[in-house]
């Protein structure tokens, strides 16, 4: 099959395009390579790479021509990034998700839409969110990612697009940006630098492997129902214990723990029911707990080469915005 991957040189989009063309796919990737958009993250993977924005019908048309489907990662995803400032996040994840529904519709091929289990919101413990559950996002992020959302569940209804919904856990693994939890507190610990925890760190989320989700979004490619959403899970931890192990995993000591001003609006617990998605067949074959988190500390260990150069410029600037006044 030859798939047109948007967002195919970001953090989990560049694992999925890996991922296809290794298994004998040929991949077009298009992407804007913003801040956390990397050429590096493709190096010596068979995939074509098309600079061009999702919201730019002409480049969407260019970079598909030829393609049987299109699985969109293409978002700004950074929560605190949101809270700073949305526009963007509306721009690319709701005007952008409308313009490769255009071109879904116009060149029948089938769309992926992968999105989050952020646009539940809060779930209190004892609780998982299914698929029909209502929408509740909390942060500008959220909120956008459920705008396109329901721009495609509409599409599927109205125009009879053939298209999916997938909602993930939180994704976590090599080549992850180091602004998210896991890659900046254990980049940070490597570097005896302090990390940040929110609040009181008892929030609550669930971690799913790069490579996991990626199965899940592959599954849903080639069987999932139109007009249908598939949440992908993961294993829940408490943001306080995934830091510890970090500590643990990286020789850094407990004095780099600070407690600091909590986030805006933020979400004490995400839980998802992925049941629908098991019955297609899908099960996670990575685990938080037992090598996950330790194969990622090794790789982030052994791969400086590839986030040394991101924390610097445009990372320092939003790293003083976001963290200088609440580390002093
Ligand atoms: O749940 C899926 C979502 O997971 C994705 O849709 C988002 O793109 C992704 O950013 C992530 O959202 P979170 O807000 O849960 O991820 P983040 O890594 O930013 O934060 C995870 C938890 O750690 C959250 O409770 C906030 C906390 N945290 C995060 C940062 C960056 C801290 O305590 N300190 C920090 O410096």
């Amino acid at each position: 099959m030859r798939v047109l991957v948007t967002g195919g040189a970001g953090f989990i989009g560049s694992h999925f395009a890996k991922r296809m063309a290794a298994a004998g796919h040929e991949v077009v990737v298009l992407d804007k390579l913003t801040y956390s958009g990397n050429r590096a993250n493709l190096e010596g993977a068979d995939v074509e790479l098309v600079v061009g924005d999702i919201c730019n019908a002409d480049a969407v048309a260019r970079a598909g021509t030829g393609c049987e489907a299109i699985v969109n990662f293409a978002a700004e995803t950074h929560v605190d990034r949101s809270i700073l400032g949305a526009a963007e996040f509306i721009e690319t994840d709701v005007h952008g998700t409308y313009v490769l529904i255009g071109w879904a519709r116009e060149a029948d091929v089938r769309l992926v839409q992968v999105s989050t289990d952020e646009v539940y919101g809060d779930v209190p413990e004892g609780q998982s969110s299914r698929e029909d559950d209502p929408l509740r996002p909390s942060s500008p992020y959220s909120a956008s990612k459920a705008g396109g959302d329901l721009q495609v569940l509409a599409a599927v209804r109205t125009y009879g697009i053939d298209a999916c919904v997938t909602r993930g856990a939180n994704t976590y693994g090599p080549n992850q940006y180091p602004e998210k939890l896991i890659p900046l507190f254990v980049t940070n610990a490597l570097d005896g630098e302090p990390l940040p925890v929110y609040g009181d760190g008892r929030q609550r989320r669930e971690w799913l492997h790069a490579e996991d989700h990626c199965a899940a979004v592959e599954l849903v490619l080639h069987e999932g129902r139109p007009g249908e959403v598939y949440n992908v899970g993961g294993e829940e931890h408490e943001n306080l214990e995934v830091t510890r192990r970090i500590l643990e995993l990286t020789g850094a000591s407990e004095d780099l723990v600070r407690h600091v001003d909590d986030r805006a609006g933020h979400d004490r617990r995400y839980a998802l029911d992925d049941s629908k998605l098991r019955g297609l067949g899908w099960s996670p074959e990575h685990s938080l707990g037992e090598t996950g988190l330790t194969e990622t500390v090794a790789w982030y260990s052994d791969n400086r080469d590839w986030w040394e150069p991101i924390k610097s410029g445009e990372y320092q600037r939003y790293y003083d915005e976001q963290y200088g006044t609440r580390l002093r």
